[in-house]
């Protein structure tokens, strides 16, 4: 048990790095948590005009669930799936921020590629698709998110189906307040009013 729980820990810590909140910082654009939706992840960075600080996070948060789960393999054979999931609950739930993270969209799409590609590939498809008919962010995430289990499933992989489905499920609740504001028609569109 020691070295998935081990793998676990060190997701965990690589995952709860807060990069939307450091950069944002860093460049001077204050704390994150106080502007547009108060999430930490890449959307709400942009909201603020910081392109460049936006796809910064988008790459470090995504980057830091592919690399959990290459940590993890190098443990152990199989251990990297312990250590991707440490790392999706890392960013949402990190300890440094009172348990107030992301909502773990660019996290689950950096796991996706790492673990089992083709996933990863359907979830940048399907943002895409998403995002260019209704220019918001987080129904694209939610969807993106969907299409991880199901691609696995086709794959016959089930292990990867069971777990990307625990995430995007947790994902998906971690979007309740984007969910009400979508049913009641006040979530901000990109590039049509304010983002
Ligand atoms: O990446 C998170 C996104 O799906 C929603 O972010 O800031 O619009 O709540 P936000």
């Amino acid at each position: 048990w020691l070295w998935p729980a081990g793998a676990l820990v060190l997701g965990y810590l690589l995952g709860s790095i807060p990069f939307g909140l450091i950069l944002t910082r860093l460049s001077g654009g204050g704390d994150i948590r106080q502007q547009g939706s108060g999430n930490i992840g890449a959307t709400n960075v942009l909201r603020t005009g910081r392109k460049g600080v936006a796809l910064a996070t988008l790459l470090l948060d995504g980057g830091k669930g592919a690399l959990a789960y290459f940590l993890g393999e190098q443990i152990g054979p199989g251990l990297g799936m312990h250590a991707a999931a440490g790392a999706f609950f890392g960013h949402l739930y990190p300890v440094w921020l009172g348990f107030k993270g992301g909502k773990g969209v660019a996290t689950m799409l950096g796991i996706s590629l790492a673990m089992l590609w083709p996933t990863g590939l359907a979830f940048a498809l399907v943002w895409v698709a998403v995002f260019a008919l209704f220019r918001w962010s987080s129904l694209a995430g939610m969807f993106a998110a969907s299409a991880v289990p199901v691609t696995a499933a086709i794959l016959g992989r089930f292990d990867v189906t069971l777990l990307t489905l625990a995430f995007a499920l947790v994902l998906i609740w971690k979007h309740r307040e984007n969910i009400d504001r979508l049913l009641s028609g006040e979530e901000p569109h990109f590039g049509r009013s304010a983002a």
